[in-house]
């Protein structure tokens, strides 16, 4: 793998303080765990700008914490243009999909972003939250518990897709 350029992700949402960050500490303990470190590079942002330069929402943190993972990000923005910076942009729900779309004009680009659910397998057509990562915010504890579910059961997707589909290509 040495020589080759890594891969590089980044997950959104809207506010960058609950699903993406998880989904970002998710990823980066699982690229760990598999010696991956350098060959997955792992990012978040959100498509809203209110939160810019917070640490995650308490409850996130704690919810990741209980299963050993730290969520240690910043919140950032997605803006115009930054696509091009990514192999593929992982979308949390429909709307922070079709606002990603919205800030990628170019075809090729838009290739890049897809809902990050569509990478677990256990994915069901008839899917209690149609294929998205609810948003937590202004919900219950137990809502940050069933995001971490939802986004842990997509990230093994997602690391499976690039072990088989895209680190041979490099
Ligand atoms: P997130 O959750 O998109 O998962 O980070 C939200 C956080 C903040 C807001 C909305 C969703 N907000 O409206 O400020």
């Amino acid at each position: 793998m040495t020589g080759s350029p890594p891969i590089t992700l980044c997950f959104v949402c809207l506010g960058n303080i609950c699903r993406s960050p998880t989904a970002e500490g998710i990823m980066r303990a699982l690229v760990e765990r598999e010696g991956l470190t350098g060959s997955i590079v792992v990012d978040s942002a959100g498509t809203g700008s209110w939160h810019r330069g917070e640490p995650p929402d308490a409850r996130a943190r704690a919810e990741a914490a209980r299963r050993g993972v730290e969520l240690q990000s910043r919140a950032s923005t997605f803006r115009a243009g930054d696509t091009a910076a990514y192999d593929l942009v992982l979308a949390m729900d429909h709307s922070n999909h079709r606002d990603l779309l919205d800030l990628t004009p170019e075809p090729e680009l838009r290739a890049r972003i897809l809902l990050l659910r569509s990478f677990d397998p256990a994915l069901r057509p008839d899917d209690p939250h149609d294929g998205a990562v609810p948003d937590p915010w202004s919900g219950g504890d137990e809502g940050f518990a069933e995001v971490f579910d939802l986004i842990h059961a997509a990230c093994e997707g997602l690391l499976d897709h690039l072990r088989t589909e895209m680190l041979p290509r490099r």
